[in-house]
């Protein structure tokens, strides 16, 4: 055991030190033994869970069955229930004037507060107007809303009718939204005139009409009005909400569910190019999602919840909607960027709202960092008890600077790993409980069992200090139940790398005291800013445009992105390379994804190194982005070894 330390004020944290739970008890041996218990016992632990904390219309005669080989894992069979009751219904009785939204605008104090009782009214409102022009229980509906009060009562309203909402986020391309419908087949998609950001304007009608001119199956789109902005209108398709919801009554039945009916479908990126719809279920989905917002961030009454992060992510499904409002908290709802109007806005809005926990991603803390800390000082910062970050790893120094002056060395920091396909965090200190290390997202969650597993054996590595591929041994609630439409994908991605586990795509160390250290991923996806990119998305964007023969992404390390994308390109005969031409690549790759994909670099090159079967060296391409020529390893086996040369020098010049 390393040497511990108590959290005071001005204290340096050494990278691999233990700082101590910011609670008076240091309870780590409960937790071991909870943990244990739910593990040993996971029927019973489980069933008093969900009654706990979920509203059953009728109760569930059987825990859970099924296995990862099988891949027919299910929770809570034949219990009937309905999210939005549990979301909003079940807390009428005694906290019906209590906020459940706190909207905070992209200008700074332009707020709403909603209470359950409104929050209840507008989502029966919503649900009714949507029944009324046609949608179905099972229908899916696609969501593609900014951060408006207006995209959590439409997932409600979804869930109150059995609709399974697909929220695409709304800095996606109209091509990436028009494949995400066309995926799902979907009659209805929702959205805004246009959306507020950072103090620019988003075309959201206009993108989504462009998406609907190939999305062939969508009958109406209901638009909200965020700014009021004159937008196309296509008579017949285009249907203006307030004008609907105002005729409805605000009393909508909710749909009687059973637990493994669909409750949404999510779409992210993986190894191929296609992203797939992760499917979630609803009462282990729920069950998971309020169960870890309430342990891991410490929930009590009167607090003043708030993750910055976009309800088009999983981050936003579990813990801005669905987790919070299952536990009836006062959720926070941020409309705006970090550095609008300037880099104080986060300080200024938990000062403002009296926040008391906060939950963002590394990359705005790296980001933010740059700023200093001279300015943070100055807002009141008292009302806070816990820092939560997701996404990505957060680097120790990161870490130390969130710690001490964000949370004045007084806040736990909760390192929450999870992953879209996970529902809700695996691994996260819980506070008051788990003593915490910079960097290391410590232990597993009630009911998870971890595993490392050697990749060039296939073995589970037993034991502390090991480090290998990260996978689960055995199903949790709130697991991805299959990918939409390709049950056979969801197999081979996720059950079937290695027998008997769920395999995640990460790479992770456990150290001497079991605590796990995340490495990132071992597959081919990009985590850019807390974004997963698949490098096959990038790469099939790049050789869609005419300039382009053949294309390979790598990533590399950014200091506040965490990892950029690196793009080397061979061109056509004939084309020539130019800014002009970078410049329109990358926007290719804006077009074909979204903005957030933008690659930081794009390198032309007269050909990729391959091996002598053809195959791209990545390995090699990956050393070079990252500057690290001089440990490429084994080039020998390439084809034209006299090409990493000439990219050694290209990429120099680039940065
Ligand atoms: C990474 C986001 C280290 C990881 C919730 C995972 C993290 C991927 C952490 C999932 C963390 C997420 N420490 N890495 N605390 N949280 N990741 O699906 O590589 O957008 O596999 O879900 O993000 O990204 P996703």
């Amino acid at each position: 055991m390393q040497a511990m330390v108590s959290p005071r004020p001005g204290i340096h944290v050494q990278e691999h030190t233990i700082v101590k739970p910011i609670a008076p008890v240091h309870q780590l041996a409960q937790y071991k033994e909870l943990h244990q218990y739910s593990l040993e016992n996971s029927d019973e632990f489980w069933r008093r869970e969900a009654h706990k904390y979920l509203k059953w219309f009728s109760d569930f005669d059987r825990v859970s069955q099924g296995s990862f080989i099988e891949g027919d894992v299910a929770w809570f069979l034949n219990g009937k229930l309905n999210a939005s009751v549990c979301c909003i219904d079940q807390h009428l009785p005694h906290r019906q004037d209590q906020v459940a939204i706190l909207w905070e605008g992209d200008e700074p104090g332009h707020c709403r507060s909603i209470t359950y009782k409104e929050l209840y009214r507008d989502v029966c409102r919503l649900a009714n107007a949507m029944k009324a022009m046609g949608v179905r229980r099972g229908d899916v509906v696609m969501l593609y809303l900014p951060m408006v009060p207006e995209v959590v009562m439409a997932m409600l309203a979804c869930a109150r009718i059995g609709a399974p909402h697909s929220v695409v986020f709304a800095g996606f391309s109209a091509e990436a939204l028009r494949d995400r419908i066309n995926d799902t087949n979907s009659k209805w998609v929702m959205t805004t005139d246009e959306g507020k950001r950072g103090g620019k304007t988003l075309p959201l009608k206009q993108i989504v009409d462009k998406a609907l001119k190939e999305a062939p199956s969508v009958q109406h789109c209901f638009v909200f009005e965020r700014t009021g902005a004159p937008v196309d209108w296509v008579p017949g398709r285009d249907v203006k909400m307030s004008e609907v919801m105002a005729q409805q009554r605000p009393y909508s039945p909710a749909e009687t569910m059973d637990s493994e009916d669909l409750l949404f479908i999510l779409y992210t990126s993986g190894s191929t190019g296609k992203p797939k719809g992760v499917a979630h279920t609803t009462a282990g989905y729920l069950l998971f999602a309020a169960m870890t917002h309430k342990t891991v961030f410490d929930l009590q009454e009167g607090d003043v919840y708030a993750c910055v992060a976009d309800c088009g992510w999983i981050t936003g499904h579990s813990y801005i909607v669905y987790g919070p409002l299952v536990n009836g908290a006062t959720t926070l709802l941020f409309e705006s960027i970090p550095t609008y109007p300037n880099h104080c806005r986060y300080w200024d809005l938990i000062q403002r709202h009296r926040v008391t926990q906060f939950y963002t991603a590394p990359t705005a803390i790296r980001a933010l960092m740059r700023y200093g800390t001279e300015d943070i000082a100055s807002f009141d910062r008292s009302s806070l008890r816990v820092l939560g970050s997701v996404g990505e790893p957060i680097n120790p120094e990161a870490w130390k600077w969130y710690f001490e002056h964000v949370g004045n060395a007084r806040c736990t920091i909760v390192d929450t790993w999870w992953q879209t396909e996970t529902g809700g965090h695996l691994a996260s200190p819980l506070p008051g409980v788990t003593p915490m290390k910079p960097g290391s997202c410590t232990l597993p969650f009630y009911g998870v069992e971890l595993a490392l597993i050697d990749p060039s054996t296939g073995q589970e590595l037993a034991g502390n200090d090991v480090e290998g591929v990260l996978c689960v041994k055995r199903p949790w609630p709130s697991m991805t139940r299959t990918v939409f439409g390709d049950h056979a994908r969801y197999l081979t991605v996720y059950m079937q790398p290695y027998k008997g586990y769920y395999f995640t795509g990460d790479g992770a160390r456990r150290d001497a005291d079991g605590y796990y250290w995340i490495t990132g991923r071992v597959d081919d996806v990009l985590n850019t800013s807390g974004h997963r990119i698949g490098t096959a998305e990038v790469e099939s964007a790049l050789v869609g445009h005419a300039a382009v023969s053949e294309a390979a992404v790598v990533g590399f390390p950014h200091a506040v992105k965490g990892e950029g994308i690196c793009c080397f390109v061979t061109l056509r005969e004939g084309v020539f390379e130019s800014p002009a031409l970078e410049k329109e690549l990358k926007q290719a790759v804006r077009d074909a994804i979204g903005a957030f994909a933008t690659p930081d670099i794009v390198c032309p090159t007269p050909s990729l190194p391959k091996t002598r079967s053809g195959k791209i060296m990545r390995r090699v391409l990956r050393k070079i982005a990252s500057g690290e020529s001089d440990s490429l390893g084994d080039v020998s086996t390439l084809a034209d070894p006299s090409v990493v040369p000439y990219l050694i020098t290209a990429i120099a010049l680039k940065v």
